[in-house]
């Protein structure tokens, strides 16, 4: 899979096919950085392109508000979970805002959060690294490890030459919830063995918590308090003093057909939760990944064929729009010709597919575009800043490699 991500920030054979004399007046000199072009609106961006790729868009105002949303309001320390968007840009947009703790899953995860921001706190919350993740992260300032069994748990002790100074963070197995992307099934203790890995790990761990994952885009609030419940049964059993508690990621965004309450009402209701199952005077943390950067991204994608109420589009499922097509999800459309957004008029429900040859390379939406829509026209796929450009493949040839700033909010 190619890395877009460090091809844009780092590859000097990254081409940047906006032209640079259309550069917004406003452009910034730290997105000028990241080699980032920066435009006033898509219209701009669109209006300066030559490539025939398609294009990301980061727009670093709608990321610095759901960072801000988040900074304010959620009841602990924010970790930002980079795996679901670690552009350098979005990654010094939440850094600017106040964000100084990470979620981190590899040593390329580790590697980049350290050259950004040395002064970062890291967390490693995958339940399962390798030896080598475990001892490099330790040298690189690591002290937060997330553990799921007692296997798990050796290695860090034995990859840290016993290390007196560790944080262990006991991922709990969940029961099933109703998350739009459940993530049970793979990792997390269970009810059975939690209460004994807990106390292994008190015995080793300078600070222990305990955490979990309601699964990604958990639009009912309830579940959080279920797993908070679940929490203090399990520290109950085990009879152990903790430090932490984790309530992971999961904060959703409103795409067309999941419509999420407030981000307010969870915040307030875990707080509630915690109060009620007697954590309330522990260190809280949170995870987001989706909840911070999904509405400050989108694709550009340009439609090379019509058939009937069927676009063939630049970009597809192997590129950013993988949850488009494995998952069905619709994402905010709207349409642009002659650089011009076109709305108001009939719409149609289309189906979208990829440029590559595999049949599964097909969005089944429906989208809602002017019905008039045509080959040439650009559309924008909005609110695929999370999980969108960092699951793109380079499969058949069609990849973008061209990522700029729009500044404006809407
Ligand atoms: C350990 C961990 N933390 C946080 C996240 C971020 O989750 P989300 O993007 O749903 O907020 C994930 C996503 O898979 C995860 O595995």
């Amino acid at each position: 899979m190619l890395s877009v991500e460090f091809q844009i920030a780092m590859s000097p054979m990254s081409p940047i096919h906006l032209a640079a004399e259309k550069q917004s007046p406003t452009a910034t000199a730290d997105f000028r950085l990241f080699e980032l072009p920066t435009y006033r609106t898509v219209g701009d961006a669109l209006n300066a392109y030559k490539g025939d790729d398609h294009v990301y868009v980061i727009y670093p105002r709608k990321v610095s508000r759901a960072a801000r949303t988040f900074l304010d309001g959620f009841p602990g320390t924010v970790l930002y979970a980079i795996k679901a968007n670690p552009h350098p840009a979005v990654l010094k947009t939440v850094w600017d805002e106040g964000v100084r703790n990470f979620d981190v899953a590899s040593i390329r995860e580790v590697e980049l959060i350290h050259q950004y921001f040395p002064d970062a706190r890291m967390f490693l919350m995958h339940p399962v690294k390798s030896r080598a993740l475990i001892a490099k992260a330790y040298a690189y300032g690591v002290r937060d490890f997330s553990v799921d069994c007692e296997g798990e748990l050796q290695k860090i002790l034995e990859c840290t030459n016993g290390a007196a100074d560790l944080t262990i963070h006991l991922r709990l197995a969940l029961p099933e919830g109703d998350a739009d992307m459940p993530l049970t099934g793979k990792f997390g203790a269970s009810k059975d063995t939690a209460p004994a890995l807990l106390q292994k790990a008190r015995a080793c761990a300078e600070y222990l918590g305990i955490c979990f994952h309601v699964g990604s885009q958990c639009r009912n609030i309830g579940n959080y308090d279920m797993a908070i419940g679940y929490a203090r049964s399990v520290v109950d059993a085990a009879d152990v003093t903790i430090d932490s508690i984790d309530v992971g990621g999961g904060f959703p965004v409103s795409y067309p057909g999941m419509p999420s309450p407030p981000m307010a009402e969870f915040f307030a209701a875990i707080k509630t939760s915690l109060k009620n199952h007697d954590f309330g005077a522990l260190d809280v943390l949170g995870e987001p990944g989706r909840a911070l950067c999904a509405e400050g991204g989108s694709s550009l994608v340009r439609i090379e064929l019509r058939k009937g109420n069927d676009l063939y589009l630049n970009d597809g499922s192997y590129g950013s729009l993988f949850d488009a097509g494995q998952c069905a999800w619709k994402y905010p459309v709207r349409l642009f010709r002659d650089k011009v957004e076109i709305n108001g008029g009939d719409e149609t429900g289309f189906r979208f597919f990829g440029p590559t040859c595999d049949s599964l390379d097909v969005m089944p939406g429906p989208f809602h575009l002017p019905s008039d829509a045509r080959e040439g026209d650009w559309i924008e796929v909005q609110h695929l800043g999370a999980y969108g450009q960092v699951l793109a493949s380079g499969f058949n040839g069609f990849y973008s490699d061209t990522t700029c700033v729009v500044l404006n909010r809407d």
